[in-house]
């Protein structure tokens, strides 16, 4: 199997968890064929919660009801992807610079499931550089104590995220405590919110694998 069909195995498996009521949509290509598989379940669901603007447009090009968060009152699963998972389902988010929004509706459902292929799966987390979506006046400031934190903090040149502000990619951190970093690091003023998915890590990951899907499971 090759990755992208790995991708595709995992989206179809997450079906299986959609019984109804409001989704909550992440971002990036897994969770792209993850809105082409809900698509042919529709009639299942009220509508979805959207973690990007292009995740919205996809949900819409595919008749989905794209829902505000502010006028639901929380839903059952949040369906993403992950740029780096653990077996202790800690994760890395944001190589498609939507962690903020990605954060925010995972927060508000009750089940995290994950959908990546095995590339994805680490003993450490940090090979992977940690996205940091900071506030445009504080991009200096904020590289600078990145650095005292034992990172190399790098500017993703040209891009600028749903909520108006940048991203740091910050290179040669091994995150050995990620609990510990991800506070300590959304503690910087100016930082909105870091790619540490580690307070509230998945429920449950379904990871693609060259012989199918294997799922493991915290609930
Ligand atoms: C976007 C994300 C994605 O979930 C992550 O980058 C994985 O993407 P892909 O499914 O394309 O490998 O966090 O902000």
């Amino acid at each position: 199997m090759t990755q992208d069909e790995m991708k595709q195995a995992v989206a179809r498996a997450a079906v299986d968890y959609v019984k109804g009521g409001i989704i909550g949509v992440g971002t990036g290509s897994t969770a792209n064929y993850f809105i082409d598989e809900l698509a042919k379940v529709k009639g299942r669901i009220d509508g979805a919660v959207a973690s990007s603007e292009a995740t919205a447009n996809r949900l819409k090009s595919h008749g989905i009801e794209v829902l505000d968060l502010n006028s639901v009152g929380g839903m059952e699963i949040y369906v993403d992807g992950a740029d780096e998972i653990t077996r202790n389902y800690h994760m890395i988010k944001g190589g498609g610079g939507a962690l903020t929004r990605e954060k925010i509706v995972a927060a508000c459902a009750k089940y995290f499931i994950c959908v990546a292929d095995q590339t994805k799966l680490v003993d450490v987390l940090g090979k992977f550089p940690l996205p940091v979506e900071v506030i445009p006046m504080a991009r200096s400031y904020v590289a600078r104590e990145l650095v005292k934190l034992g990172g190399q903090p790098k500017l993703r040149e040209g891009f600028t995220t749903d909520n108006g502000n940048v991203i740091l990619d910050v290179h040669g951190l091994s995150i050995l405590d990620p609990v510990a970093l991800e506070s300590e690091i959304n503690q910087l003023t100016g930082v909105v919110t870091n790619g540490l998915f580690a307070r509230r890590p998945a429920d449950v990951l379904l990871l693609g694998t060259e012989n199918g899907v294997d799922t493991y499971k915290d609930i």
